[in-house]
């Protein structure tokens, strides 16, 4: 087994860096063992807590605690840092994990994030579905030319494998339609108006447990689910697509009575994302359609996720992701770190 030694640095220390951060941790024996992986986290950036780059390597669990009670990370650092893309050129990390929010109207700074530390000649392993969907085809072609890899597994359908089972394991299928169940918020958010709640309770209770934003419209609204699709059909269908591409229709015209009625019936809302070949052009929406228990949709409940591939060769193809978290995330940027630092 080779053995390897990889600095890692963390652009973005929100739910899912900071979960990456512990699961790299919980995971680095079998990484050694199995795989000749060793690594240091020598950089941490933040947007109000701060930024940190040691080359000797970061105290990850100070960092954690620094973050979590609010304090900034700076006074880890071995010099100022003055900007994300400052912190990325004096790094001189070796995979970036991109983990900043998502921005589904430009992509930025993510993509800008992303650009750099490839051209710099790091790997970069992402969340974040805006530097995907406004820069998939230029930053695969840096990659290319700088012999590194950029990958984004974990953003559609969290830890899930979407992008590599296409890339490894189903070479020259044709990808000719799609349709899924994306967004775990509105998902669960239509289950629980089928139990009684009314949509701003079931919003709420959303917020509670930790899975909507305090402003929910990137869910309800279709953004997410539109996003995801264009993430999709950019990738999978080799076509560069945006959000703004997708006819989007969100579910706060959905109302408790609708679901009720729906229930009596039979049938279930669900907010469909769906994208289809249409001979040279890609035809894909994002709205809420009335699901019957004949269709694989109608059995995903709360949070969970699902998407039906449908190819040339091997027909319809689903994954299903049940109760997806931050810990689910992580893993997808855990899986490509390794596939990235193995298979150079
Ligand atoms: N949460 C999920 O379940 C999930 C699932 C799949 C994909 N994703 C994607 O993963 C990414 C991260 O999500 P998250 O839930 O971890 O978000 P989050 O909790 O809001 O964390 C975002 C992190 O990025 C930092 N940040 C913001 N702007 C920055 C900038 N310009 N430069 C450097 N750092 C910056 C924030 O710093 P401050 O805290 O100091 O502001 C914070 O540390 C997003 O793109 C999201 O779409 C999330």
């Amino acid at each position: 087994m080779r053995k390897s030694h990889h600095s890692v640095i963390l652009l973005g220390f929100g739910n899912i860096g900071r979960e990456l951060a512990r699961l790299l941790d919980r995971k680095a024996s079998i990484l050694k063992d199995s795989y000749g992986i060793t690594y240091s986290v020598t950089g941490i950036a933040t947007a109000r807590h701060g930024m940190a780059i040691d080359p000797e390597g970061i105290d990850v669990q100070t960092a954690l605690t620094l973050v979590e009670t609010g304090k900034s990370l700076d006074e880890l650092s071995r010099f100022p840092i003055h900007s994300s893309l400052d912190f990325i050129h004096r790094s001189r990390g070796d995979v970036l994990f991109e983990n900043s929010p998502v921005n589904h109207l430009t992509g930025q700074p993510a993509l800008d994030h992303v650009r750099t530390a490839l051209e710099s000649g790091m790997h970069v392993c992402t969340a974040n579905k805006g530097a995907v969907v406004y820069g998939y085809h230029e930053l695969r072609r840096i990659a290319n030319v700088k012999n590194r890899k950029f990958r984004f597994e974990s953003t559609v359908m969290d830890g899930a494998p979407i992008f590599s089972l296409f890339r490894e394991n189903l070479p020259a299928l044709q990808l000719d339609a799609f349709k899924g169940v994306l967004n775990s918020t509105t998902n669960l958010i239509l289950t629980r108006m089928e139990s009684g709640d009314s949509f701003e309770d079931a919003v709420r209770f959303t917020q509670e447990i930790g899975l909507a934003e305090t402003d929910p419209a990137a869910d309800v609204d279709g953004w997410d689910a539109a996003i995801k699709v264009a993430a999709l059909i950019t990738v999978l269908m080799d076509t560069p697509f945006t959000p703004q591409q997708v006819q989007r229709k969100g579910i706060r015209k959905i109302s408790q009575e609708m679901v009720c009625k729906a229930k009596e019936d039979g049938k279930r809302y669900k907010l469909v994302c769906s994208a289809k070949r249409l001979g040279e052009s890609i035809s894909a929406q994002v709205a809420p359609e009335l699901v019957s228990a004949s269709s694989v949709l109608y059995h995903v409940e709360g949070s969970t996720s699902i998407v039906e591939f449908e190819t040339d060769v091997l027909g319809k193809l689903s994954i299903v992701e049940t109760d997806p978290g931050p810990s689910t995330t992580a893993y997808g940027l855990l899986a490509d770190f390794i596939n990235v630092v193995i298979h150079p």
